[in-house]
């Protein structure tokens, strides 16, 4: 490591520890101090110049000094989502053994495209969990993708492989054919679209399915909306359902769907990112049950799984389809599957679109053996209880609104004094304004929504740091900022 030396050498052992343990103590500094801090801080305009400066390193420098400035520049300025108080979109705290677990991981550097070393056996343990957990039957297959968004890609990519009714491998969608449709809600997440935009399907043909008042798809608009598509020739390839919207937390009858999904030959995708691990909780492990009856899954281990990012899941019910629509091995690779040889078991780049994969299975794997699934489901119980005790305190408050059905762990609620509650671009207007204030504020962290152009604030706790306390300043802060911003004798 000294300076003399080239940048790029084996380090020795005693140089690989005393940088290890450095590191390690700024991730200790940085996970206890962390609740001490602003949740939230901007970067400063002048670090921000600084960071950007745009000067290529020409020379190295000892590693000791890019870890300094690391911990000068970067780490004081995280996006949020460590601290016990935040409650923005959907990102949480990592888990500490991830973070390890993604150090080790790069220490062994494998790709997990495929071969027979034991990176491969842990993505392929990982997967097997996850299908049994979801009651996926044996033949199911899945990978671990970068996220949710990557994993319904994958997903629907399956779907349009088996349901267009030609090669589309071969033919692409150059030739005439009949419109390929897709179906969700408009609490769907938007990664859905941009896959199916992906996919060359076009965002036009997505059919959007009324829901309702609790936005969840209405089966029978959707069986309308397939039978008219039916009889005017269209191919209805898969119906997109939820587990856990973005929004609200919503989950869409699945088992309704999936009965309507197999009458009519279409493939059911549900987006359960967020949601799907709640099937640990004794409150949806029912509602849940029916993913089993999914062809396809996206859940997101780095968000209630806590595993750092990226971690996110697919489950494909029928493996051989998802070989068939990803498979092509060149003649430089090789997949021949032997157990005791170099090949191992049928590469996993044969099941997806990468082809170098990295050892992020690694990181599941560690969380799930260390937390168990007791673990898993006593974590997500407690974020249900704090989502709980938060739509609680906003009911108790005269001036707070509650979004409501309030499902999983998401809240949203408004400032909505008495006296302005049927003025709805006036509270748009002072919650629009006291988002950034108390985004800036630095106390408590929420993103925000807009429902049926109300907008809402947004708290989605998946955060095993928070305590009672957390939550409660939220309600409190929200409280105070709409007074001032809406002072009695200007608006009432
Ligand atoms: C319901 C839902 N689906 C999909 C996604 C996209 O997942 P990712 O950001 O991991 O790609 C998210 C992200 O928040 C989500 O909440």
């Amino acid at each position: 490591m000294a300076s003399d030396r080239p940048a790029i050498h084996d380090w020795t052992r005693d140089e690989i520890r005393a940088f290890g343990y450095r590191v390690v103590d700024l991730i200790a500094q940085h996970l206890t101090e962390l609740p001490e801090r602003p949740v939230f801080r901007p970067v400063p305009a002048d670090l921000q110049r600084q960071l950007l400066d745009g000067t290529l390193p020409e020379d190295g420098r000892p590693a000791m000094e890019v870890l300094d400035e690391f911990a000068r520049q970067i780490e004081p300025y995280p996006f949020g989502n460590g601290h016990p108080r935040f409650f923005g979109w959907v990102n949480s705290p990592p888990a500490v053994i991830g973070i390890f677990a993604d150090a080790l991981a790069a220490a062994m550097n494998p790709s997990c495209a495929g071969g027979n070393h034991a990176a491969v056996f842990v993505e392929r343990q990982v997967v097997q969990w996850f299908t049994r957990l979801f009651g996926f039957p044996r033949g199911s297959m899945g990978l671990l993708v970068s996220g949710g968004s990557m994993a319904s890609l994958t997903a629907l990519a399956v779907a349009r492989h088996v349901k267009v009714g030609f090669d589309i491998r071969a033919k692409g969608l150059q030739e005439p054919h009949a419109r390929i449709v897709v179906y969700k809600t408009a609490e769907g997440h938007g990664c859905t679209q941009k896959a199916i935009e992906l996919l060359g399907l076009g965002s036009e043909n997505i059919r959007i399915v009324a829901h309702d008042a609790n936005l969840r798809m209405l089966p029978s608009s959707l069986e309308t909306a397939l039978a008219v598509d039916e009889a005017n020739g269209c191919i209805p390839m898969a119906v997109i359902a939820s587990a856990g919207t973005v929004n609200t937390g919503a989950i869409d009858p699945i088992g309704d769907l999936a009965d309507i999904c197999e009458r009519h030959r279409v493939w059911l995708h549900v987006d359960g990112a967020y949601g799907a691990p709640a099937i640990l909780s004794s409150r949806y492990s029912t509602e849940l049950a029916a993913l089993a009856r999914s062809d396809s899954l996206a859940l997101d281990p780095h968000k209630w799984l806590y595993v750092p990012v990226e971690a996110g899941l697919v489950l494909i019910r029928d493996a051989d389809a998802m070989r068939q629509a990803f498979s092509l091995v060149p003649p430089y690779l090789r997949t021949d599957g032997s157990a005791t040889g170099v090949g191992g078991p049928p590469w996993l780049s044969e099941f997806g679109f990468q082809q170098t994969r990295s050892f992020r299975a690694l990181k599941v794997w560690m969380c799930v053996k260390h937390h168990g699934l007791s673990g898993y489901k006593a974590a997500i119980e407690h974020d249900l209880s704090m989502a709980d005790r938060l739509a609680e305190r906003v009911r108790r408050s005269p001036d707070l609104q509650l979004f409501t059905p309030q499902r999983l762990s998401i809240v949203c609620f408004r400032y909505a004094p008495a006296g302005l509650r049927a003025n709805r671009s006036r509270l748009n207007e002072i919650n629009e304004r006291l988002l950034q204030r108390l985004q800036l504020d630095g106390r408590v962290f929420v993103s925000s929504t807009i429902i049926d152009e109300t907008f809402w604030l947004r708290a989605c706790v998946i955060n095993y740091r928070t305590t009672g306390t957390d939550v409660d300043v939220l309600p409190e802060l929200v409280t105070s900022l709409g007074a001032d911003l809406s002072p009695p004798s200007v608006d009432y």
